[in-house]
Formats: structure tokens, C-alpha cells, sequence
């Protein structure tokens, strides 16, 4: 499968961020996207992963449009995890929302059981990142966006946490887009780098 954008313009009020921005990810394929801040990255992802419509050209799979209901093929990881979930729900609760999460892929992620009735305010920032990835990486998903999802941990931990992301998008065939300004993290994980600076005509 292929997730592309074609042409795509995007304005927030009066001010273009992108313009005629052409990007493709195919299935099991690891790409990284770097930028200067403010660039767009994070808006790219957004109209990739179907949160922001109001945009000019086209965002397909397989050169169908994305059905705009229904489970999203294309899930996003923001750098804040706090962001994506409700803070009134116990962990199990914002788990289970999804889809039935084996337990091979909560052990994968180092996933402990006592966090499980915790609320979201009661985890690390590293320990809620992972409950929002395990979320994200079901059985319907094609492709995900990791934009800067490991700014918050240490070497080691978001080392281990690249490790199972890779083994289970390679299992799975998962396509990665990987965004951050660790270029070292970058080099490691990524099969192909796009800098936005050349592929946005702004
Ligand atoms: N909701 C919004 N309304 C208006 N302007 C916005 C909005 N969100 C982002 N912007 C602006 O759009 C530009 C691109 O923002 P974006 O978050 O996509 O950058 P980024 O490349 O992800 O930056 P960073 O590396 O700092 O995360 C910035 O100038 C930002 O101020
Ligand atoms: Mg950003």
C-alpha cells in the first residue's frame, strides 16, 4: 500500500505553511522528515493522519481517498500523549476504547500491569507514550506518524521504544513516518530521510 499526498496547500487564517508539498510512504517502509521549527511538520502529519480537511489537493491510499468515518487507517502519535487521551479515564478504559490489545503487545512495550488503574496524570510521560502507541498500532492500522514521540525520554528508553516499534511495524507491515530533529535517532531508525524545507515550494 501507499499513503501519498499530491499538490497539497495548506493555510492556517492568511498564512500558507504548505505549498504543492508531494510526499509518498509506502507499507513497511521507515521514513524520516526533518525541519526547522515552525516549519509544518506537525501540520504535514495532521492532514496525513485525516485531523485537518480544509486543504487543497489530495491525501490517498492506494490513489483512494481516505474514508473520513470509521477506525483511521493512518494513525498519529503527537509528542504530548497527555494530548490524546481523556484525562477522566483510567488507563484500561482509554485502552480498551480501541480494540482488544494482546497481551504479547502490552509485554512488547513494557506495559505493567498495575497501570492499569491508574488515571493518565498518574504516568510518565514515556509510560502514557506507550499506552498511546500499543492504542495506535491495531489490527486495521496501515500507517503511522510518529511526530517527535520520544523528545520526552531518555537514550535508553526511547531506544527500546524504536526497537519494538520497527519489530512490530515489520510484522505487521506497517509504513512509518518518522518525524524529529534527532538526526542520530533518524540515521538509526529510518531507511530514507525527507527534509520539508525541500519538498515544500513555499
Ligand atoms: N492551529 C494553528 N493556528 C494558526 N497557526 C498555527 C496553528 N498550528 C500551527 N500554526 C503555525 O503553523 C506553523 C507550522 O507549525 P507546525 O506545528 O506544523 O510546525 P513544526 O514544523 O511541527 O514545528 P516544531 O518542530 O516546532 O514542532 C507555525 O508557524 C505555527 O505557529
Ligand atoms: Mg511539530
Amino acid at each position: 500500500m501507499q499513503l501519498k499526498c499530491e499538490n497539497l496547500n495548506f493555510k492556517y487564517a492568511d498564512k500558507w505553511i504548505l505549498k504543492d508539498v508531494n510526499l509518498s510512504l509506502n507499507s513497511g517502509e521507515v521514513l524520516g522528515l526533518i525541519g526547522d521549527s515552525g516549519s509544518g511538520k506537525s501540520t504535514l502529519c495532521k492532514i496525513l493522519a485525516s485531523y485537518h480537511h480544509n486543504y487543497n489537493g489530495l491525501v490517498t491510499i492506494d490513489g483512494k481517498k481516505i474514508p473520513s468515518k470509521g477506525y483511521k487507517p493512518v494513525q498519529l502519535i503527537y509528542q504530548h500523549p497527555e494530548k490524546a487521551v481523556n484525562p477522566k479515564w483510567k488507563m484500561k478504559d482509554i485502552l480498551n476504547e480501541g480494540y482488544d490489545v494482546p497481551q504479547d503487545l502490552l509485554d512488547s512495550f513494557g506495559i505493567k500491569k498495575n497501570w492499569f488503574n491508574r488515571w493518565p496524570n498518574e504516568l510518565s510521560g514515556g509510560e502514557l507514550q506507550r499506552f498511546a502507541l500499543v492504542r495506535a498500532l491495531g489490527p486495521k492500522t496501515k500507517f503511522l506518524i510518529a511526530d517527535e514521540i520520544t523528545t520526552m525520554v531518555d537514550a535508553i528508553t526511547q531506544a527500546q521504544i524504536w526497537d519494538t516499534i520497527l519489530d512490530i511495524s515489520k510484522k505487521l507491515n506497517i509504513g512509518v513516518l518518522v518525524v524529529s530533529h534527532d538526526k542520530n535517532l533518524i540515521k538509526k531508525v529510518c531507511s530514507d530521510v525527507v527534509y520539508l524545507n525541500d519538498i515544500n515550494n513555499i
